[in-house]
């Protein structure tokens, strides 16, 4: 279980005020906002990497804000994110770009390390390209490579900023079923940041839509479909 408490935020003007709910555990959590509306921000609160100017984020309990390095070490092997544009190293093959969380935080043996590698690989069907240099990717298999590096270590929970955003249509679908699939095969509790109201439809168990700093819905899809605010409707909606 997540909840966020009271987070404000801001940089030269607040960008998040008052940000309030919680993701519980098997739930499917999109954030809805347009851009600017501060989604890559919270996420970034939520796993640590940045501070919130108020607020808290409980993982069980425990306050991710002001966790120490190494409670954040510890804290962190709980989540995998799937940074927006994928944010794999160019000079590691994709083996290595998977391998990172495992040789960073664990003691593994390199035996222990190929076959959760490749596993996660198998997992995003990417087997057979562990070789291969992100530049040799598409966009669509650099966005799958991201999403094994986020599984590997076996992460409870799993954020993705905007996950279908610069795909082309049917690059998006496969990444959305993936998405689907790990969630109900893997059990993670995910959470994704997007502005895709298909991507929403088809995943979301929780709905919760940012606007002008503050969470104005929290929600079903059915629930949200009949929003009466104007912003979401011309958004989202019609
Ligand atoms: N490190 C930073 N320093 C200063 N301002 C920042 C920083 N990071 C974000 N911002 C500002 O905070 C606001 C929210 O940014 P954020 O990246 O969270 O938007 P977003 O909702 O993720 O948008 P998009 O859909 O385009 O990704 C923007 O006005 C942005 O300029
Ligand atoms: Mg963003």
């Amino acid at each position: 279980m997540i909840k966020v408490e009271n987070i404000y935020k801001k940089f030269s003007e607040w960008v998040l005020e008052d940000v309030n709910f919680d993701v519980k555990k098997g739930e499917f959590v999109i954030i809805l906002g347009r851009s600017g509306a501060g989604k890559s921000v919270l996420f970034k609160i939520m796993v640590g990497l940045l501070k919130p100017e108020r607020g808290r984020v409980l993982y069980d309990d425990f306050n991710i804000v002001d966790a120490n390095e190494k409670e954040l070490i510890n804290i962190r092997k709980k989540i995998g994110f799937v940074f927006q544009g994928s944010a794999l190293f160019d000079s590691m093959t994709l083996f290595e770009n998977v391998a990172l969380p495992l040789v960073e935080h664990y003691k593994l043996t390199k035996k222990e390390i190929e076959r959760k590698v490749l596993a996660s690989l198998e997992a995003v069907d990417l087997r057979g390209y562990e070789k291969l240099y992100p530049s040799e990717l598409s966009g669509g298999m650099k966005k799958r490579g991201a999403i094994a590096r986020a599984i590997v270590a076996n992460p409870e929970y799993i954020f993705y900023d905007e996950p279908t955003t610069g795909l082309d249509p049917d690059t998006a679908e496969k990444i959305m079923n993936l998405t689907k699939r790990l969630w109900r095969e893997m059990n993670i509790t995910s959470l994704a940041v997007t502005h895709d109201f298909h991507f929403t439809k088809n995943v979301a168990t929780k709905i919760i839509w940012l606007y002008n700093k503050k969470v104005r819905f929290i929600g079903t899809i059915e629930e949200f479909k009949k929003i009466e605010h104007k912003e979401a409707r011309a958004y989202f909606i019609e």
